[in-house]
Parts: C-alpha cells; sequence; structure tokens
C-alpha cells in the first residue's frame, strides 16, 4: 500500500447540510453577477480612474512612472498594467508612516498598520467610502461562506491596528448580521460565550480555532454540539487537511477568507461555501496578477508564482502592482464571475531553504495532520552546525498515543518529509500541551540560525 494510503486519515463526517447552500441570485451584489466582458470593462474603467489618482496624488507613483516612461494615459487595456512600475512593502516603509496617501489628512477616516516582524510597520488609510468598501467585500465574503442577515457573528480575530478585527466586524454589520466583538485571547471566556450567545458563524484563525478546540474539550463541552456551522478562517495559511480537522472536529464549514492589510484588509478574496474549490477574487475592487517570482514578469492564468494587486476604488492609499509574497495560481470563475485563487501555501520569505530544498511549513502541515496519533499542533525549529541548516519538527502527541506510538510516528514523519519533500528533518513528538497555543496568527517557524 502506497504510504500516502498508510498514513491518511479516514473522513466520514456527518454531512453538514445547514448553511451550505449558495445564496439566491437576488441576494448577490451587481458584480458578483455580471458576465466576464462586463466585469473587464468595469475593471478597465475602475484602473484607469486608479492609475491617474495614484499619479496625480503620490509623489511615489508620479516618479517611478515617469522613470519607467509610463503615463496613465498609455493605458488601452488591461494587459497594458505590465507596462507599470510594481510597488513592494519597502516602498511602503520608506513613505512611513503616511508618504503613500493620496488624500488629505482630514479626509482619512481610519489608519491600520501591519505589525512587521522587524522595523517600521506598514501603515495604511482608508477614506469613509473606502470603509464602505471594504465592508461591502466583508460581507459578500461572509455571504459567500453561508452567511444571512440576522445570523450571529462571534469576531475571534483581534481588535486593533490588526485589520482583521475591526474588517470582519464592519462586513458582518453591513451584511446584517449581529456581531459579537470577542478579539483575541480569553480562550476560556471565549468558549463560554459561544455556548451562551449560541453563534452560528465564528471568525478567526485557523491556529486559534484550534486553540479554542482544546480549550472545549477542556470544559468538557463535545465541539460537535455547539451553534457554530460555518467558520471564516484566515490572516495564516492553512492547508485541505486542517480543513478537514476542523470540518471533522466542530461539524461546521470551514471556509478560506484571504486579504492584506496593503490592499485593504480581509475580504479580498473569499470561497464560496457550495464549492469550495478556492478563492474568489473580488475583482470589482482588487485587480489580480501572478508574476514570475523570480523575473517578476506576468505568467498566464493557470501558472504558478506571486501574487500582486492593484487596487481598482481605493481612495486614501491607492496601491499598483503591490507584490504580495503570496504564491498561488489564478483559475476561471466558478461560482462567481471573478477568478479564483488557490489556496495560499505560502509566502516567498516563509520558504525555508534546507540545503538546496524549498520547504514550505503548509507542505509539513499535510503530513503531520495526515496521522492518527498526533495532536494538529507543530512548529519548525531551525538551526545550523557548523555550515549545514538544520529543522526539526516539533510536533504534539495525543493524550492516548504510547512511547512506542511516539517513536514509530517521529520516523513515519521523517520518512515521509524525506519522499515527498526531500529534505531529511528530525522529528521530536513532544507531550500534549507541550507546543505553546496560537491567540492569532501563529509563529510556526522558529528560526535559531545565527544570524
Ligand atoms: O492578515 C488580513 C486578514 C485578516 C486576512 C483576517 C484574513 C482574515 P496582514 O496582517 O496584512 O493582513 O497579513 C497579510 O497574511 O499577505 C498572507 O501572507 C497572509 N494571509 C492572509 N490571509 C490568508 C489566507 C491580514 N487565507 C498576509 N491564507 C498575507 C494564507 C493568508 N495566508
Amino acid at each position: 500500500m502506497a504510504i500516502d494510503d498508510t498514513i491518511r486519515r479516514s473522513t466520514g463526517a456527518a454531512p453538514r447540510t445547514r448553511l451550505g447552500q449558495a445564496p439566491a441570485p437576488e441576494l448577490l451584489d451587481p458584480a458578483e453577477r455580471m458576465g466576464v466582458d462586463e466585469l473587464r470593462a468595469l475593471q478597465l474603467e475602475r484602473l484607469r480612474w486608479s492609475l491617474e489618482h495614484a499619479y496625480t496624488n503620490v509623489p511615489f507613483y508620479k516618479r517611478t512612472f515617469d522613470e519607467a516612461g509610463v503615463h496613465p494615459s498609455d493605458l488601452k487595456e488591461l494587459a497594458d498594467l505590465r507596462h507599470f512600475p510594481h510597488t513592494t512593502k519597502a516602498d511602503l516603509r520608506d513613505h512611513y508612516p503616511f508618504g503613500m496617501f493620496a488624500v488629505p489628512q482630514e479626509r482619512v477616516s481610519r489608519i491600520h498598520a501591519s505589525s512587521g516582524t522587524t522595523g517600521r510597520p506598514t501603515v495604511v488609510g482608508y477614506t469613509k467610502d473606502d470603509i464602505d468598501a471594504w465592508a461591502t467585500v466583508v460581507a459578500r465574503s461572509i455571504r459567500a461562506a453561508g452567511g444571512r442577515p440576522g445570523h450571529k457573528v462571534h469576531v475571534a480575530y483581534g481588535y486593533g491596528l490588526f485589520t482583521g478585527g475591526l474588517g470582519a466586524h464592519y462586513g458582518a454589520e453591513k451584511l446584517g448580521c449581529t456581531v459579537i466583538p470577542a478579539s483575541g485571547g480569553q480562550t476560556a471566556k471565549q468558549v463560554q460565550l459561544i455556548q451562551d450567545f449560541r453563534p452560528e458563524i465564528i471568525m478567526v484563525t485557523p491556529s486559534y480555532m484550534l486553540t479554542l478546540l482544546d480549550e472545549f474539550e477542556r470544559q468538557g463541552v463535545d465541539p460537535r454540539t455547539t451553534s457554530l456551522r460555518v467558520g471564516i478562517f484566515g490572516a495564516e495559511p492553512w492547508t485541505e487537511q486542517m480543513r478537514q480537522e476542523i470540518e471533522e472536529r466542530f461539524d461546521l464549514h470551514a471556509v478560506d477568507i484571504y486579504g492584506l492589510s496593503e490592499v485593504m484588509g480581509p475580504g479580498v478574496a473569499n470561497e464560496c461555501v457550495e464549492t469550495k474549490d478556492g478563492l474568489h477574487v473580488w475583482e470589482d475592487h482588487f485587480l489580480p496578477e501572478i508574476l514570475d517570482p523570480v523575473t517578476h514578469e506576468v505568467l498566464p492564468d493557470g501558472e504558478y508564482g506571486e501574487l500582486a494587486f492593484t487596487s481598482l476604488t481605493k481612495q486614501a492609499m491607492p496601491v499598483i502592482r503591490y507584490r504580495t509574497r503570496d504564491l498561488t495560481t489564478l483559475r476561471p470563475g466558478t461560482a462567481r464571475p471573478m477568478r479564483r485563487m488557490d489556496k495560499v501555501t505560502g509566502r516567498s520569505d516563509d520558504m525555508i531553504i534546507l540545503r538546496g530544498v524549498n520547504v514550505f511549513p503548509t507542505q509539513i502541515e499535510e503530513i503531520v495532520l495526515g496521522l492518527d496519533g498526533l495532536a494538529p499542533h507543530f512548529q519548525l525549529v531551525l538551526t545550523r552546525e557548523g555550515r549545514l541548516d538544520r529543522m526539526a519538527v516539533r510536533v504534539e502527541a495525543r493524550p492516548e498515543t504510547t512511547g512506542a506510538q511516539r517513536t514509530e510516528l517521529a520516523q513515519r514523519i521523517t520518512a515521509t518529509v524525506k519522499d515527498r519533500v526531500g529534505v531529511s528533518v528530525t522529528v521530536d513528538v513532544v507531550d500534549p500541551e507541550g507546543i505553546e497555543r496560537s491567540v492569532g496568527k501563529f509563529r510556526r517557524i522558529i528560526d535559531q540560525r545565527p544570524r
């Protein structure tokens, strides 16, 4: 039997029938009902406006367009965007805090910032119209996930400068839901609130959902009996194996939401619950491109590369060809006319290069979550011995796993990683609760290599 078959856990979850339906067509936004040609025409009109707006009002864009010898009036069709220069996170940092804003400060009604692990945060701003557009795409995302007016939405993304909490909040309100602004942390209280308030929907990082799962079990509550029927998970990469784990353990629909502060926040793209076949990019507001990670040339749809976005409606801080560093593939629309992006399996800056082999934490997640006897908690520890980088997988045993089984599981992980990913790793199967728990975005990689 192939190793894949021996390690894959059997599924057999009960069907989650409630709240898994497509919305009736009359509930959709006009853009969600457009034909592709109509959508492209709308994008072209908005792209012209956005390029002009950025060029006229942000000195950085005037300079980079001029240096590249392009002018907004050169854009005759959508494909002409490839002649315009890219924007990177470093460009935003260089203009800290407000140098990329295109409107006077009195028109900026909200500021957010992404922390970044080193150096200055990246600051973003929104006008009132931007906040409204953002709420519209998040409302659309929640509806695509199965949410409807009147549902209670428990928001456990952090509130504050991070866009997760407030972004989810305004979207849920706009859809007509009742918002429970729990924010992150205070895990025991969150579990209590979920039992008392009985929300149908939860919005949270997938890693914090696992922390909540432990807490339900610690309190003696079967997570499958809660009121939750839909989970809208994002802000960090997660795999199909993680979807299966969460759907089975909670008996809900796990749907992916994607976004980034520089482009807006959560709600740039979202899966439809009835298809779960990738995330529809809300293309009436955000124009995606896939770039070759090395040359940065545009790749055709269907190819894997770095995702870049151009905002089409943003007033306070337009972004032109912003390089996200997220790696994915664009595919044609299915449940909606907008193109889909595959689940983001990693960021180019999360990629570990181990003795010449590229490794993403999601590849390890797929293997770990496919094995019985292990809890879905793991971290990757990087060290250096002499000139050689080493990676240790630290993963948690389930309480019932015996010592002999742990040894066998460690050997299996080592063999499977070698077989599928092509690198040698050591594996440490630690005691239950041996791995720290996430309260927001989880720190998957612990890099102990000397700088
Ligand atoms: O994480 C916005 C967000 C909040 C998205 C809540 C979804 C839910 P940033 O803090 O700026 O914004 O981080 C953006 O997080 O470039 C990706 O690398 C990663 N990311 C976000 N959503 C997903 C996802 C928010 N669904 C960065 N899958 C992005 C994989 C994701 N990675």
